[in-house]
């Protein structure tokens, strides 16, 4: 058995988390933290966990709805950090120092130039030196490197959906270096600090387009898009030429990324079409249980309350685009769900330990 905190427990992320972890075989979460919660008991801020079982196989439930929130983490065998960015790499700094395993959900590990990491967040990296050693959680690309880490930086829940879509034909040298990405994201990606464009009533009925002079997940997406066309063989010329417009839509959760890029001729002067790059897709992820390549454009309610990310390429013969749709849920494939098989991976235990759970729909 492993034992794990959680920090920031009041948050959205950490609560999936704790739903997740009760379901996991393997771990006991032994200490949680928070701010305005502390000394509270977990059922107290969340009643609903009044309600927890063992998972098969155990006696114990892994969440002891009757934990008391503590200002600081506990020792345990690894720590999930859903503080918001800044303050979890100052956290990260000292639980690394006690010899706790780091899964962070912030930004503070995932750029791997401080200096971008400054330009984008405004704000010195609290912690430079650990850029080195922090690995990128993508499980799908880095999970030999995240075994052997002691601290996972997890990827941001617009990131994942666009990088899993764009990977293999970025890879495989499929499209020119013009990319373009509409992701809509559902409200709990704005987090549970309440804000007056998350009210209900702005909220509701609303949809529209954010941060078009440049949101953060940009430079996250580039900087894995470009290594992995670089690892495939086709290093992206002159740099990718991102266009990336996040929206919001009035969906609890849920992330659906339309990727649009221009498709590459063939040493014969050909362009593949929609077959062979459902073909080429459905082999690249071959091996990756929570990947799927479907037959039609996929449903945010696909993905809803699972692990799992669904996509579906398609070519547009009339402008010669690949367009790729992506979605999955920012709560779990985007955050907490990838955390725990970064966590698996982490503690040497199966990568889908505690994650085979599917989507609930309608
Ligand atoms: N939401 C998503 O879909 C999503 C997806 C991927 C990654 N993430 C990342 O995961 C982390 C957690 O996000 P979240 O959306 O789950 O969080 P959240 O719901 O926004 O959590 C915010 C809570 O954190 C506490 N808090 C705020 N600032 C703090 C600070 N400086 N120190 C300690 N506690 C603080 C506040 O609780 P009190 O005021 O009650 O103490 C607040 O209720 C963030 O870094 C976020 O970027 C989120």
């Amino acid at each position: 058995m492993r034992t794990v905190s959680i920090v920031n427990v009041t948050s959205y992320t950490a609560l999936e988390l704790l739903r997740l972890l009760n379901q996991h075989p393997k771990f006991l979460v032994t200490s949680v933290t928070g701010r305005s919660a502390v000394g509270k008991r977990l059922e107290g801020i969340f009643p609903q966990l009044h309600a927890v079982l063992p998972p098969p196989g155990r006696e114990v439930p892994a969440v002891d709805p009757a934990l008391v929130i503590t200002e600081e983490p506990a020792q345990t065998d690894l720590a999930f950090v859903c503080l918001p960015h800044a303050a979890a790499a100052e956290l990260a700094v000292s639980l690394l120092k006690r010899g706790i395993k780091v899964v962070d959900l912030s930004a503070d590990f995932r750029l791997r130039d401080a200096s971008v990491y400054e330009e984008w967040y405004k704000h010195k990296h609290p912690a430079p030196a650990l850029l080195e050693t922090a690995v990128y959680g993508l499980c799908e690309r880095y999970r030999e490197r995240v075994r052997t880490a002691s601290l996972v930086a997890n990827p941001g829940c617009h990131t994942t959906t666009s990088i899993l879509a764009l990977a293999p034909a970025m890879a495989g040298g499929i499209v020119g270096p013009n990319v373009i990405i509409n992701s809509i994201t559902g409200i709990s990606g704005g987090g549970r600090t309440p804000s007056l464009s998350y009210h209900y009533s702005e909220a509701n009925e609303d949809a529209h387009a954010y941060s078009l002079e440049g949101h953060r997940h940009m430079p996250e997406i580039v900087q894995e898009l470009e290594a992995v066309a670089e690892a495939g063989g086709h290093p992206v010329k002159g740099g990718l030429r991102l266009t990336f417009v996040p929206h919001i839509a009035p969906m609890t959760r849920g992330i659906l990324a339309t990727c649009y890029a221009d498709l590459l001729e063939d040493e014969h002067g050909r362009l593949p079409t929609s077959e062979e790059i459902r073909s080429f897709y459905r082999q690249y992820y071959v091996n990756e249980p929570f990947v799927h390549i479907v037959e039609r454009p996929p449903h945010t309610k696909w993905a809803y309350g699972s692990n799992h990310c669904f996509i579906y390429p398609i070519v547009d013969g009339r402008t010669n685009r690949l367009i790729v749709i992506s979605c999955l849920d920012n709560l779990i494939k985007g955050a907490s769900g990838q955390a725990i098989q970064n966590a698996n991976l982490l503690c040497g235990l199966p990568e889908t330990m505690g994650l085979a759970g599917l989507g609930v729909n309608p």
